[in-house]
């Protein structure tokens, strides 16, 4: 079986000013600085004013910085859009795409998400592609098929185990404390395995992250599942002390 290496990301949503994001990340860096070798990567995400100076502040530290959106342009007259080379201007290496909460609050389509993965890819992001079904079509039984829907029509030509990270967030159980069972997660992990494999000729190493209410308390449960290669963590990752626990029980 491939190797992959796990990712532990952090996605702050619109969360922290600028003391909170730099006290977080600099907290995190320095944990993993005095670390040593470690069984994982780890990515913080913070709202876009704060790119700058959070990738000031853990530059030459492991600690990755990425965005949590992007634009599908490069530059030019796009009020309140930020591009690709902004994020990589910034010290970004990642950028999240698709997430639920743009799918629903910004109407974002499966060809929206894709056109954004190309243009991110073209500046050399690797691009965290999020797909999940609500919890209604979870209850119709649709849950997978939703999932390979999104999957085929978010990822964009030239998508490869290098560019690009799923990650399966369920809906329901995003900012709930509700998580969906280890039985659940490995069904439709081995699933979105499947999938990619319809699609790329290296699914086998593209690393597919679980997100939805992970804390320090369920993550080693998670993390242990079959084909869960990381988490995206929301609320716990505003704690230094509870996402680097999450990360701690990754082995
Ligand atoms: P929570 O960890 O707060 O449930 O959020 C998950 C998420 O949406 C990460 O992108």
């Amino acid at each position: 079986m491939a190797e992959r290496r796990k990712l532990i990301a952090g996605n702050w949503k619109m969360n922290g000013l600028k003391a909170d994001g730099l006290d977080l990340a600099s907290s995190l860096a320095g944990r993993l600085n005095g670390a040593g070798a470690v069984p994982f990567d780890m990515l913080v995400c913070p709202p876009f004013p704060l790119l700058f100076p959070v990738g000031e502040a853990i530059k030459g530290s492991p600690l990755a910085l990425g965005g949590q959106d992007c634009s599908f342009k490069t530059s030019g007259a796009h009020t309140g859009d930020v591009s690709p080379v902004m994020l990589k201007d910034a010290g970004c290496a990642f950028v999240i795409l698709g997430h639920s909460e743009r799918r629903a609050d910004h109407g974002e389509s499966d060809a929206l998400v894709a056109a954004k993965a190309k243009a991110a890819h073209a500046e050399g992001l690797v691009a965290i592609i999020c797909v999940g079904e609500t919890e209604a079509q979870r209850d119709a039984g649709q849950a997978e098929s939703v999932v390979a829907g999104q999957l085929a029509g978010s990822l964009p030509e030239g998508a490869n185990a290098s560019n690009t990270v799923i990650a399966y967030e369920p809906v329901w159980a995003i900012g709930t404390g509700k998580t969906a069972t280890p039985d659940d997660v490995r069904a439709m992990h081995a699933h979105i395995r499947a999938e990619l494999g319809k699609a790329l000729s290296d699914a086998g190493a593209v690393r597919v992250l679980y997100g939805g209410s992970v804390k320090p308390s369920n993550a080693a449960e998670l993390m242990a599942v079959e084909n869960v290669d990381g988490a995206l963590v929301g609320g716990a990752s505003l704690k230094a002390e509870d996402f680097w626990a999450i990360a701690a029980a990754c082995r």
